[in-house]
């Protein structure tokens, strides 16, 4: 995926450059979190699962026209992750239901990975995109109203499928990330 964004020249800066090597360590992570705890809980096959996984996971397809350039990609990133932050702290119930502690804390992890994902991003946004940050409400404007048609189909941003994903936790989603990104800088 780095390489694709690379070349679409969505990575233009070291600070864009090093939040993406730090998050797809992350991510890569929780995926293999995820298919083991899919193995425990539902008796999936991991080949089953990565195929499926591989299949749809880094496709920025869909969503292709709103990025624009670096700051429209870690703003939608910034606002995913907050997104899936959010998610899973919905998703805690579940969690705790499966039985053992391990899982709960398992998910706390991943929930915080997920809201440092969003600061960094806005970092990057920050030290770099001062000048454009009145422009990232629009930009997540349009993203959020393309959502209703792009169908959860599948991108690893607005990956979005299941009840947790509500028009409200978009909204909400999109007000704390504007929120951070126009925090002022402290002196
Ligand atoms: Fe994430």
């Amino acid at each position: 995926m780095k390489q694709e964004l690379v070349a679409r020249n969505l990575i233009a800066s070291d600070e864009a450059a090093a939040f993406f090597h730090a998050w797809a360590i992350d991510e890569e992570r929780h995926t293999d979190g995820f298919i083991r705890i899919i193995e425990l809980v539902a008796n999936g096959s991991e080949t089953d699962l990565r195929a499926r996984l591989d299949a749809r996971t880094h496709d920025f397809g869909p969503i292709l026209e709103h990025l624009k350039d670096e700051f429209s990609l870690m703003v939608i990133i910034a606002f995913d992750e907050m997104c899936t932050c959010r998610a899973y702290a919905a998703e805690k119930p579940f969690y705790d239901a499966l039985g053992n502690n391990t899982f709960h804390y398992w998910l706390r992890e991943v929930i915080a990975d997920e809201a440092v994902h969003s600061m960094n991003a806005v970092n990057v946004i920050r030290a770099r995109y001062r000048d454009r940050i009145d422009q990232a409400a629009t930009i997540l404007d349009n993203l959020i109203r393309a959502s209703d048609n792009l169908r959860y189909s599948g991108t690893f941003v607005l990956d979005y499928f299941g009840a947790v994903y509500s028009k409200e936790l978009l909204a909400n989603s999109r007000l704390a990330t504007m929120r951070n990104i126009a925090k002022p800088l402290i002196a």
